[in-house]
């Protein structure tokens, strides 16, 4: 399996990675859907989950959002892993195009990967919704209740909620940079949210590999689906 994946990406300068939260939880961020994922863990709110980190959550219950959202979506300590430092090799030996994530947690930029495309978003950029004033997170992470602009607006995570829609440049140049891809390289993604999961299928070229500790729908049309820790993988082949 590995000599196999190292021999994929020796004979590729064209290679772009889809990546989603198994990518980090080796970095100590929890992924959504695995036994000890974000979805899976009892909290002390009246909704799911996946209610509270919606739009209309965001907007009805804008102080239980952010109670939420600071305590299990954002991780200021957290450092890139080895996975992260290999793409970003990958792409400064010239093999790597593009990381695309779903990932907000901005590890691959750390590691020093360039060409991020952020399918979600990123808790590094928040704005105002009056004035579209611009906050880094250090401005808001110890704001006591909601954080307000200057201005008096709400500042708003620039991460997309559920019923909001992507941003249509970012997914341009993903869907662009897979659709040309000689490789696509699948990891940490179980693959079940939309529209970042149909990615897979503008992939036109017949190396497509899924390192994922699950199995995915997509397993079947991978030529290879190693299911270990993808830092591992990289570990074994980098
Ligand atoms: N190595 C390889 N795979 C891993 C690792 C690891 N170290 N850790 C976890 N995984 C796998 C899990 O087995 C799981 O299949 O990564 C996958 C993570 O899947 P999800 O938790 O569903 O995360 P993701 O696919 O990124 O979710 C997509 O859902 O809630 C939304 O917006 C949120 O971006 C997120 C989207």
């Amino acid at each position: 399996m590995y000599d196999e994946l190292k021999e994929i990406i020796e004979q590729s300068n064209n290679i772009v990675f889809l990546g989603g939260a198994g990518v980090s939880t080796e970095s100590g961020i929890p992924d959504f859907r695995s036994a000890d994922g974000l979805y899976n863990t009892k909290i002390k709110y009246g909704s799911s989950p996946e209610e509270i980190i919606s739009h209309s959550y965001f907007m009805r219950h804008t102080e239980t959002f952010y109670e939420y959202y600071f305590e299990n979506m954002v991780y200021p300590e957290a450092k890139p892993n080895i996975a992260h430092f290999a793409l970003a090799k990958l792409e400064e030996m010239g093999k790597l195009k593009a990381v695309v994530t779903q990932n907000i947690d901005n590890l691959h930029q750390l590691a020093g990967s360039k060409n991020v495309l952020e399918l979600h978003g990123s808790v590094y950029r928040n704005y105002c919704m009056e004035c579209g004033k611009f906050y880094p997170l250090k401005d808001i992470i110890d704001s006591e209740g909601v954080p307000k602009c200057e201005c008096g607006g709400t500042i708003k995570p620039d991460v997309v909620l559920y019923e909001e829609p992507l941003d249509n440049d970012v997914w341009n140049k993903a869907y662009k940079a897979i659709s040309e891809a000689d490789v696509l390289i699948v990891g940490g993604t179980s693959l079940v949210v939309y529209p970042a999961a149909s990615l897979v299928s503008a992939y036109r070229g017949n190396k497509l590999v899924l390192i994922n500790k699950g199995e995915t729908t997509y397993d079947h049309l991978a030529k290879l689906a190693i299911h270990d820790s993808i830092g591992r993988v990289f570990s074994e082949i980098m």
